[in-house]
C-alpha cells in the first residue's frame, strides 16, 4: 500500500455543493480516502501545501498528441487547407519513433499544466507507439487510431482500406483497452464524416456497442467542412451521424461550432457529449461555438486544447480563460463565469467520458487525480476577498502548477515529469 498526505491545503472540491475546504487530503493507493480537517502525519509521502490550492485534475476531451511535433508548422490557415496542405502530409510522414516522441512531448506539457485525463485521437499509423507513451507517462486516457477510408487530397499513406482500418482498431483495442486497471481505455476515432465511408461509420457504431467504448470524432467545426458533408451526404453532420445511429451518450463530438437547431436538439436528446475547443476555433478562424445556448439546453460541454498546431498550446488554463472571454463581449461580463468554465474543465469532462463517479471532483472514494497550485508564487497575494476559482481561470498559468497526481502517483513535481511505467 502507498499513501500520500497533502497537508494544510485549500481544497477546491467541485463536489455537488462545490465546496472549498481547508485542511488535509489523504490518499491510499489510487483513491482519495479523506478530505478536509487535520489528519495527522502518518503517510509514506507528505506534501506541505500551506498557501497552496488543490484542484481536481483537468480533463481534456479533445487532443491530438500526434500533432504536437507540428506546432508552428501550420499557422494562419483555415481547416480544410490546413489539413490538406500541412497536417495530413505531416501525419503521413510520422514513423514509430516520431509518433512516440510527439506523444511524450504533448503528455509532458499536459501533465505539467495539471491535466490528468485526456481524450486523444492519433493518426492512421503508429498508434501503438503513442499508447506506449501514454502508458509510461501515467496519464489517464481514452485514445485510438484515427480512421479515414476516403477523402480528397488525403495522402495515399493515410487513406485506409475499410476492413484494415477496422481490424487495426480492434487489434489496438484488444491490446490496450483497460490497461493498468482501466487507466487506459480505447475509443474509436473516425476522423470526421468528410473522410469516412458509411460502411466504416456503421462498423464503428456496432463495435463501440459491442465493446462498450466511446466514439471520438469531429463535427461541424468549419463552414467549408459542413458544405462538403452536405454535398456528400445531402444533410448536416449531426443529422447524418444520428441517421447512422452514432449520435448517442457514448459519442464525444469535438468543436460543434456551426450547429443548426435540429442538430442541437439531436445532441441534447441523444445525450451526445460536446467538446469545446475555443483556442483552436479562434486560431483556425472556425468560429465561436454557441456554448451558452448548449449549456442552457442542459447539454454536457467539456473542454479540449485540440492539437498543438491548432492552438500552439495544450494548456487547460488557456482553454478555460478563452471559453469565458470569447462569450463576454456579446453576452455581458457575468456570463460564462469562472465557475462555469472550471466545471467544464473538471466534472464536465468526467461526465463526457462516463467517469463522473470516479474522477472530476475531490471526494472520498474517487480516484486521486489532482493538481496542487501555488497561486501566490508570481502574480497575486493571499486574500480571502478573491475567489480562488476566479483567480485560477483568469490569471493562472502552467507555471503555477507545483504537483500533478494521477491514480495516487506523483507524476510531476516542480516542473519535473516522472515516468511511472517502464515495464511494458
Ligand atoms: N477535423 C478533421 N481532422 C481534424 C484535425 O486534425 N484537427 C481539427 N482541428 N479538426 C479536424
Ligand atoms: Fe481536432
Amino acid at each position: 500500500m502507498a499513501s500520500v498526505l497533502i497537508k494544510n491545503a485549500q481544497i477546491i472540491t467541485m463536489n455537488a455543493g462545490e465546496e472549498i475546504l481547508e485542511g488535509d487530503l489523504y490518499i491510499e493507493n489510487d483513491r482519495i480516502m479523506q478530505v478536509g480537517g487535520d489528519l495527522g502525519y502518518a503517510a509514506d509521502q507528505i506534501i506541505d501545501a500551506k498557501n497552496k490550492t488543490v484542484i481536481p485534475g483537468f480533463i481534456q476531451t479533445h487532443i491530438h498528441l500526434c500533432q504536437t511535433l507540428f506546432r508552428g508548422q501550420a499557422d494562419d490557415l483555415e481547416l480544410m487547407d490546413w489539413l490538406q496542405k500541412k497536417i495530413w502530409p505531416l501525419e503521413a510522414a510520422h514513423d514509430e519513433e516520431s509518433s512516440y516522441y510527439s506523444a511524450m512531448l504533448g503528455l509532458g506539457e499536459l501533465i505539467q499544466s495539471g491535466t490528468t485525463t485526456i481524450v486523444d485521437m492519433e493518426t492512421v499509423n503508429h498508434t501503438d507507439a503513442a499508447f506506449q507513451a501514454m502508458a509510461e507517462s501515467g496519464i489517464r486516457c481514452l485514445s485510438g487510431k484515427v480512421m479515414m477510408d476516403m477523402g480528397e487530397n488525403v495522402p495515399d499513406l493515410l487513406v485506409e482500406d475499410t476492413t484494415k482500418s477496422i481490424q487495426q482498431s480492434v487489434d489496438l483495442l484488444e491490446k490496450w483497452h483497460q490497461y493498468d486497471n482501466g487507466r487506459i481505455q480505447y475509443a474509436f476515432c473516425p476522423r470526421f464524416v468528410v473522410s469516412c465511408t458509411e460502411e466504416l461509420l456503421t462498423a464503428v457504431r456496432d463495435l463501440s456497442k459491442h465493446y462498450q467504448v466511446k466514439v471520438h470524432t469531429h463535427a461541424s467545426e468549419n463552414r467549408g467542412e459542413i458544405q462538403i458533408v452536405e454535398m456528400q451526404r445531402g444533410m448536416r453532420n449531426v443529422v447524418y451521424l444520428d441517421q447512422i445511429g452514432l449520435a448517442n451518450e457514448n459519442l464525444i463530438l469535438a468543436h460543434c461550432v456551426w450547429l443548426d437547431d435540429e442538430e442541437k436538439r439531436i445532441i441534447k436528446e441523444r445525450g451526445v457529449k460536446m467538446s469545446h475547443c475555443p483556442g483552436s476555433n479562434l486560431k483556425l478562424a472556425s468560429g465561436i461555438a454557441e456554448v451558452p445556448d448548449m449549456l442552457d439546453r442542459d447539454v454536457n460541454v467539456s473542454l479540449g486544447a485540440d492539437g498543438a498546431p491548432c492552438n500552439n498550446n495544450l494548456d487547460m488554463f488557456n482553454e478555460m480563460r478563452l471559453a469565458s472571454l470569447i462569450q463576454k463581449p456579446h453576452l455581458g461580463p457575468t456570463h460564462m463565469d469562472a465557475r462555469t468554465v472550471f466545471r467544464m474543465a473538471t466534472i464536465g469532462g468526467a461526465r463526457a467520458v462516463g467517469m463522473e463517479n470516479e474522477i472530476g471532483s475531490i471526494e472520498v472514494g474517487k480516484k486521486a487525480d489532482l493538481a496542487i497550485l501555488d497561486l501566490y508564487k508570481f502574480h497575486t497575494y493571499p486574500s480571502s476577498d478573491v475567489d480562488p476559482i476566479s483567480r485560477i481561470v483568469y490569471s493562472a498559468t502552467r507555471a503555477d502548477v507545483d504537483t500533478t497526481i494521477i491514480n495516487g502517483k506523483v507524476v510531476m513535481e516542480k516542473g519535473e515529469v516522472k515516468t511511472v511505467d517502464k515495464d511494458i
